[in-house]
Protein backbone atom coordinates (compact mmCIF):
# COMPACT_ATOMS: atom_id res chain seq x y z
CA UNK A 1 0.00 0.00 0.00
CA UNK A 2 1.45 3.61 -0.52
CA UNK A 3 0.61 6.71 1.09
CA UNK A 4 0.65 10.18 0.23
CA UNK A 5 -0.49 13.40 1.30
CA UNK A 6 -3.39 15.92 0.19
CA UNK A 7 -1.78 18.61 -1.22
CA UNK A 8 -4.80 20.45 -2.83
CA UNK A 9 -8.44 20.15 -3.23
CA UNK A 10 -10.85 21.55 -5.81
CA UNK A 11 -14.73 21.73 -5.92
CA UNK A 12 -15.46 21.19 -9.56
CA UNK A 13 -19.25 21.30 -9.17
CA UNK A 14 -21.81 20.80 -6.31
CA UNK A 15 -20.96 17.28 -5.88
CA UNK A 16 -17.47 16.37 -7.35
CA UNK A 17 -14.02 16.97 -5.97
CA UNK A 18 -10.96 16.67 -7.05
CA UNK A 19 -7.67 15.78 -4.50
CA UNK A 20 -4.44 15.89 -5.25
CA UNK A 21 -1.13 14.42 -4.02
CA UNK A 22 1.90 13.78 -4.82
CA UNK A 23 3.07 10.24 -6.49
CA UNK A 24 6.66 9.66 -8.42
CA UNK A 25 5.41 7.19 -10.49
CA UNK A 26 4.41 7.24 -13.99
CA UNK A 27 0.89 6.53 -15.17
CA UNK A 28 -1.13 6.87 -18.04
CA UNK A 29 -4.24 7.94 -19.05
CA UNK A 30 -6.95 5.57 -18.33
CA UNK A 31 -5.21 4.08 -15.41
CA UNK A 32 -6.42 3.75 -12.39
CA UNK A 33 -5.94 3.27 -8.84
CA UNK A 34 -7.27 1.50 -5.59
CA UNK A 35 -7.77 3.45 -3.06
CA UNK A 36 -8.17 2.35 0.70
CA UNK A 37 -10.56 4.02 3.42
CA UNK A 38 -9.24 2.92 6.43
CA UNK A 39 -12.22 1.07 8.11
CA UNK A 40 -14.69 1.14 5.04
CA UNK A 41 -12.64 -0.57 1.99
CA UNK A 42 -11.24 0.22 -1.50
CA UNK A 43 -12.46 1.34 -4.66
CA UNK A 44 -11.21 1.59 -7.77
CA UNK A 45 -10.31 5.26 -9.15
CA UNK A 46 -8.96 6.82 -12.51
CA UNK A 47 -6.69 9.57 -12.45
CA UNK A 48 -7.86 12.74 -13.39
CA UNK A 49 -4.17 14.26 -13.67
CA UNK A 50 -1.25 12.28 -14.16
CA UNK A 51 1.61 14.56 -14.19
CA UNK A 52 3.71 15.37 -11.22
CA UNK A 53 0.82 16.17 -8.91
CA UNK A 54 -1.31 12.96 -9.74
CA UNK A 55 -5.28 13.97 -8.63
CA UNK A 56 -8.33 11.56 -8.51
CA UNK A 57 -11.79 13.34 -9.17
CA UNK A 58 -14.77 12.00 -6.94
CA UNK A 59 -18.23 12.16 -6.28
CA UNK A 60 -19.96 10.86 -3.48
CA UNK A 61 -21.69 7.96 -4.11
CA UNK A 62 -21.63 5.50 -0.98
CA UNK A 63 -19.26 5.32 2.16
CA UNK A 64 -15.75 4.83 0.23
CA UNK A 65 -16.19 7.52 -2.14
CA UNK A 66 -18.49 9.99 0.70
CA UNK A 67 -15.25 9.87 2.80
CA UNK A 68 -13.33 10.69 0.10
CA UNK A 69 -15.03 13.69 -0.87
CA UNK A 70 -14.48 14.79 3.00
CA UNK A 71 -10.23 14.51 2.73
CA UNK A 72 -8.47 18.08 2.89
CA UNK A 73 -5.34 19.24 2.79
CA UNK A 74 -2.79 17.49 4.83
CA UNK A 75 -4.97 14.19 4.96
CA UNK A 76 -3.53 10.71 3.82
CA UNK A 77 -4.39 9.28 1.51
CA UNK A 78 -3.78 5.52 0.55
CA UNK A 79 -3.70 3.21 -2.60
CA UNK A 80 -2.08 1.17 -4.40
CA UNK A 81 -1.59 0.40 -8.12
CA UNK A 82 -1.18 2.15 -11.03
CA UNK A 83 -3.53 -0.66 -12.60
CA UNK A 84 -4.78 -1.46 -16.25
CA UNK A 85 -4.75 -0.92 -19.57
CA UNK A 86 -4.51 2.91 -21.01
CA UNK A 87 -6.06 5.04 -23.66
CA UNK A 88 -4.39 4.40 -26.57
CA UNK A 89 -3.10 8.02 -27.75
CA UNK A 90 -2.71 9.44 -30.85
CA UNK A 91 -1.29 12.36 -33.02
CA UNK A 92 -4.57 13.75 -34.71
CA UNK A 93 -7.84 15.20 -33.74
CA UNK A 94 -10.01 13.65 -30.90
CA UNK A 95 -13.23 13.55 -29.53
CA UNK A 96 -13.87 13.29 -25.96
CA UNK A 97 -17.16 11.79 -24.82
CA UNK A 98 -18.28 12.04 -21.37
CA UNK A 99 -21.04 11.91 -19.04
CA UNK A 100 -21.40 12.79 -16.41
CA UNK A 101 -18.43 11.93 -13.83
CA UNK A 102 -16.72 10.25 -16.60
CA UNK A 103 -15.33 13.19 -17.89
CA UNK A 104 -12.33 12.81 -15.14
CA UNK A 105 -10.72 9.94 -16.77
CA UNK A 106 -11.09 11.24 -20.19
CA UNK A 107 -8.85 14.66 -18.41
CA UNK A 108 -5.52 13.67 -18.97
CA UNK A 109 -6.57 13.28 -22.85
CA UNK A 110 -7.76 16.57 -23.02
CA UNK A 111 -5.08 18.88 -25.41
CA UNK A 112 -5.19 21.55 -28.04
CA UNK A 113 -6.66 18.93 -30.36
CA UNK A 114 -9.56 17.75 -28.15
CA UNK A 115 -12.69 18.84 -28.90
CA UNK A 116 -15.44 17.61 -26.60
CA UNK A 117 -18.89 16.41 -25.71
CA UNK A 118 -19.62 17.13 -22.08
CA UNK A 119 -22.94 15.84 -20.93
CA UNK A 120 -24.75 15.80 -17.64
CA UNK A 121 -27.93 16.01 -16.11
CA UNK A 122 -27.95 19.90 -15.58
CA UNK A 123 -25.93 22.74 -16.00
CA UNK A 124 -24.24 22.88 -12.61
CA UNK A 125 -23.48 19.19 -12.69
CA UNK A 126 -20.89 19.57 -16.25
CA UNK A 127 -17.32 18.52 -15.31
CA UNK A 128 -14.42 20.09 -16.71
CA UNK A 129 -15.85 21.65 -19.75
CA UNK A 130 -13.62 24.77 -18.67
CA UNK A 131 -10.88 22.60 -19.90
CA UNK A 132 -11.84 22.76 -23.77
CA UNK A 133 -11.55 25.21 -26.21
CA UNK A 134 -14.74 26.85 -26.77
CA UNK A 135 -14.95 26.18 -30.28
CA UNK A 136 -14.45 22.57 -29.53
CA UNK A 137 -17.12 22.36 -27.00
CA UNK A 138 -20.30 20.65 -27.26
CA UNK A 139 -22.77 20.79 -24.10
CA UNK A 140 -25.54 18.21 -23.41
CA UNK A 141 -28.09 18.31 -20.58
CA UNK A 142 -30.72 16.61 -19.63
CA UNK A 143 -33.06 19.28 -18.67
CA UNK A 144 -31.47 21.49 -21.53
CA UNK A 145 -30.42 24.00 -18.46
CA UNK A 146 -27.34 24.85 -20.68
CA UNK A 147 -26.53 23.48 -24.57
CA UNK A 148 -28.49 20.22 -26.30
CA UNK A 149 -31.66 18.99 -24.35
CA UNK A 150 -30.98 15.44 -24.23
CA UNK A 151 -27.60 12.80 -24.91
CA UNK A 152 -24.17 13.00 -25.96
CA UNK A 153 -26.12 11.15 -28.94
CA UNK A 154 -27.88 14.33 -29.97
CA UNK A 155 -24.93 16.12 -30.69
CA UNK A 156 -22.84 13.01 -32.13
CA UNK A 157 -24.88 13.79 -35.21
CA UNK A 158 -24.41 16.54 -35.61
CA UNK A 159 -20.06 16.12 -36.26
CA UNK A 160 -18.11 14.98 -39.19
CA UNK A 161 -16.28 12.16 -36.93
CA UNK A 162 -14.52 11.22 -40.05
CA UNK A 163 -12.35 14.15 -38.49
CA UNK A 164 -11.18 12.47 -35.52
CA UNK A 165 -8.00 10.48 -35.21
CA UNK A 166 -9.75 8.59 -32.10
CA UNK A 167 -12.96 9.40 -30.31
CA UNK A 168 -13.11 8.35 -26.15
CA UNK A 169 -16.13 7.07 -24.30
CA UNK A 170 -16.79 7.01 -20.70
CA UNK A 171 -19.85 7.32 -18.68
CA UNK A 172 -22.46 5.22 -17.87
CA UNK A 173 -23.19 2.15 -19.32
CA UNK A 174 -25.71 2.54 -20.66
CA UNK A 175 -24.79 5.86 -22.64
CA UNK A 176 -21.72 3.65 -23.79
CA UNK A 177 -23.97 1.34 -24.84
CA UNK A 178 -26.17 4.11 -27.75
CA UNK A 179 -22.58 5.52 -28.58
CA UNK A 180 -21.46 1.93 -29.33
CA UNK A 181 -24.81 1.55 -31.35
CA UNK A 182 -25.02 4.72 -33.50
CA UNK A 183 -20.48 4.45 -34.01
CA UNK A 184 -21.12 0.37 -35.61
CA UNK A 185 -20.43 0.13 -38.66
CA UNK A 186 -18.59 3.16 -39.23
CA UNK A 187 -15.02 4.24 -40.14
CA UNK A 188 -14.38 5.41 -37.24
CA UNK A 189 -11.22 4.22 -34.21
CA UNK A 190 -13.20 4.49 -30.48
CA UNK A 191 -12.30 3.05 -27.16
CA UNK A 192 -14.46 2.76 -24.23
CA UNK A 193 -13.86 3.21 -20.36
CA UNK A 194 -15.74 0.61 -18.80
CA UNK A 195 -16.91 -0.16 -15.39
CA UNK A 196 -17.58 -2.77 -13.39
CA UNK A 197 -17.33 -4.05 -9.52
CA UNK A 198 -13.98 -4.72 -8.99
CA UNK A 199 -12.35 -5.91 -5.52
CA UNK A 200 -8.85 -7.04 -6.35
CA UNK A 201 -7.92 -4.53 -9.25
CA UNK A 202 -5.19 -7.25 -10.08
CA UNK A 203 -7.30 -10.20 -11.99
CA UNK A 204 -7.94 -12.59 -8.97
CA UNK A 205 -11.06 -12.26 -7.78
CA UNK A 206 -13.01 -12.63 -11.03
CA UNK A 207 -15.45 -9.52 -10.08
CA UNK A 208 -14.98 -7.49 -12.81
CA UNK A 209 -15.48 -9.93 -15.57
CA UNK A 210 -16.99 -9.29 -18.66
CA UNK A 211 -17.39 -12.10 -21.41
CA UNK A 212 -14.20 -14.01 -19.84
CA UNK A 213 -12.33 -11.02 -19.70
CA UNK A 214 -11.30 -8.93 -16.56
CA UNK A 215 -11.77 -5.66 -16.36
CA UNK A 216 -9.59 -4.57 -13.82
CA UNK A 217 -6.57 -6.51 -16.25
CA UNK A 218 -8.02 -6.70 -19.68
CA UNK A 219 -9.31 -3.17 -19.78
CA UNK A 220 -10.91 -1.37 -17.90
CA UNK A 221 -10.25 0.28 -21.39
CA UNK A 222 -11.66 -1.61 -25.01
CA UNK A 223 -11.86 -0.61 -28.55
CA UNK A 224 -14.85 -0.94 -30.84
CA UNK A 225 -13.40 -3.88 -32.06
CA UNK A 226 -12.90 -5.48 -28.63
CA UNK A 227 -16.59 -4.52 -27.57
CA UNK A 228 -17.96 -5.83 -30.52
CA UNK A 229 -16.96 -9.13 -29.18
CA UNK A 230 -18.81 -8.81 -26.16
CA UNK A 231 -22.27 -10.01 -25.42
CA UNK A 232 -22.32 -8.96 -22.03
CA UNK A 233 -21.71 -5.55 -22.33
CA UNK A 234 -24.98 -3.16 -21.84
CA UNK A 235 -27.26 -6.50 -20.65
CA UNK A 236 -25.82 -7.93 -17.29
CA UNK A 237 -22.80 -7.34 -14.79
CA UNK A 238 -22.72 -8.99 -11.40
CA UNK A 239 -23.46 -6.93 -8.18
CA UNK A 240 -21.47 -6.31 -5.51
CA UNK A 241 -22.28 -10.00 -3.50
CA UNK A 242 -21.50 -11.85 -6.78
CA UNK A 243 -24.98 -11.98 -8.28
CA UNK A 244 -25.71 -11.60 -12.47
CA UNK A 245 -28.10 -8.65 -12.54
CA UNK A 246 -29.73 -7.25 -15.65
CA UNK A 247 -28.80 -3.81 -16.98
CA UNK A 248 -32.75 -2.52 -17.79
CA UNK A 249 -31.97 0.64 -19.17
S1 LIG B 1 -11.20 -6.79 -9.65
FE1 LIG B 1 -10.63 -8.80 -9.11
S2 LIG B 1 -10.40 -9.77 -11.02
FE2 LIG B 1 -10.78 -7.70 -11.52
Amino acid sequence: MIHSTVVRVDQNTPTVRSIGFKWDCKVLPGQFIMVWIPGIGEIPISLSSTGNLKEITVKSYGPASDALTKLETGSRIFFRGPYGRPFTLVKGKTLLIGGGSGMASLKPLINERSYAIVSARTRDELLFSDKIHEGNLHLVTDDGSIGIKGTPLNALEKLNLTEFEMIYVCGPEIMLKKIFDSLRGKKVRAEFAMERTMKCGIGVCDSCSIDGLQLCRDGSIFSMEEVMEMEEFGRTKLSESGRRIILNY
